[in-house]
C-alpha cells in the first residue's frame, strides 16, 4: 500500500479521513500553509510531508503530483479536499469573486482530478460533490453550480476508469456542520467532518468500484424530493 496524498492538506473533513488512512502509510499534505503533522503521526503515518499548492495555479498542478509520487514512492490514496464556499452576495456583484470561485470549485479540481487519473495506476481518488449541486439553489447557486459541474466530470471519469483498478469516490455530504459552515444554521440532516470521513473510509476499506457517496444516506431521499419541489417554493429555500 503506497501513500497518501490529501489535497487540501488543512480541510477538515480531507485531514479527518488522512487520519483513518495513514497507518503504515507516508502522507503527503499539499497546502497553502503547513499543518501541524503529529495528529497523522500519532494515527500511524510513517512520515508526512508538505508541498506547497495553490489550487488556481493550475499549471502547478502535475508538478504537485509527481513530487507526491517521488516523497511517498507511489500515491495510492489521493484525497482532493480543497474548496471555498465563498460569498454568494458578493459573488452576485464581484464577478471576481464568482471566478475565483468557479476557479478553485471546479476548474482546480477538474485540472488536478486528470492529472491523478493520468499518473496513479491503481488505489482510490476522493472527490467532493455537495447536495449543493444536486439542484442549484437562489442562496448560494455560485457554489453550487460548480458542485453540479464537478458532480457531472465526476460520474464520467468514474465511467472512464471503470476496470482500470483506479476507482473515483465522489462523496456527496449535506451540510457539514464544520469549519467551512461557521456561523451558518445547520440544515437539515446535517452531519460532521468526522461522519464525513468515516463513510468515506468505510467505502476504501470495503467498496472496489467507482461510486457515489450520499453522506447520510438517507440524504439520497431528500434529494429525489427536492428536484420535485415547485419553483417558486424552491427559489425561497435558505442555503
Ligand atoms: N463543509 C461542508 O458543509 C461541505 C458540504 C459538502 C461538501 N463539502 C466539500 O468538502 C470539501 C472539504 O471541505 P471542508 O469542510 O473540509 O472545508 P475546509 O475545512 O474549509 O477546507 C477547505 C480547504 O481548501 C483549501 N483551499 C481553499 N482555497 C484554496 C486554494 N485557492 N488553494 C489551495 N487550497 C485552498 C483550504 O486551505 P486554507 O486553509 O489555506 O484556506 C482548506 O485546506 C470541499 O470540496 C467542500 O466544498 C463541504
Amino acid at each position: 500500500m503506497t501513500g497518501v496524498l490529501l489535497l487540501g492538506g488543512t480541510s477538515e473533513i480531507g485531514l479527518e479521513l488522512t487520519r483513518r488512512l495513514c497507518k503504515g502509510r507516508p502522507v503527503v499534505l499539499a497546502a497553502r500553509r503547513e499543518t501541524d503533522p503529529g495528529p497523522l503521526l500519532d494515527a500511524g503515518a510513517t512520515a508526512v510531508h508538505h508541498l506547497d499548492f495553490e489550487a488556481g495555479d493550475l499549471g502547478s498542478h502535475r508538478d504537485v503530483v509527481t513530487r507526491a509520487v517521488e516523497l511517498t514512492g507511489g500515491v495510492g490514496t489521493a484525497v482532493v479536499a480543497f474548496g471555498i464556499l465563498g460569498d454568494q452576495a458578493r459573488a452576485e456583484r464581484d464577478e471576481a469573486h464568482a471566478a475565483e470561485i468557479a476557479t478553485v470549485d471546479y476548474t482546480a479540481q477538474v485540472s488536478v482530478l486528470t492529472v491523478l487519473a493520468d499518473v496513479m495506476e491503481a488505489g482510490e481518488i476522493v472527490a467532493f460533490s455537495s447536495i449543493a449541486g444536486w439542484r442549484a439553489r437562489r442562496a448560494n447557486y455560485v457554489y453550487g453550480s460548480t458542485k453540479a459541474g464537478l458532480d457531472a466530470f465526476c460520474q464520467g471519469l468514474s465511467d472512464r476508469l471503470h476496470g482500470s483498478g483506479l476507482r473515483l469516490i465522489t462523496a456527496r455530504p449535506g451540510f457539514v456542520i464544520g469549519s467551512m459552515t461557521e456561523g451558518m444554521d445547520p440544515a437539515p440532516m446535517s452531519v460532521t467532518p468526522d461522519q464525513v470521513a468515516e463513510a468515506v473510509a468505510a467505502e476504501i476499506r470495503g467498496g472496489r468500484d467507482s461510486t457515489t457517496l450520499w453522506i447520510p444516506g438517507r440524504l439520497r431521499l431528500l434529494a429525489w424530493v427536492m428536484r420535485v419541489v415547485p419553483r417558486p417554493v424552491w427559489r425561497r429555500m435558505p442555503r
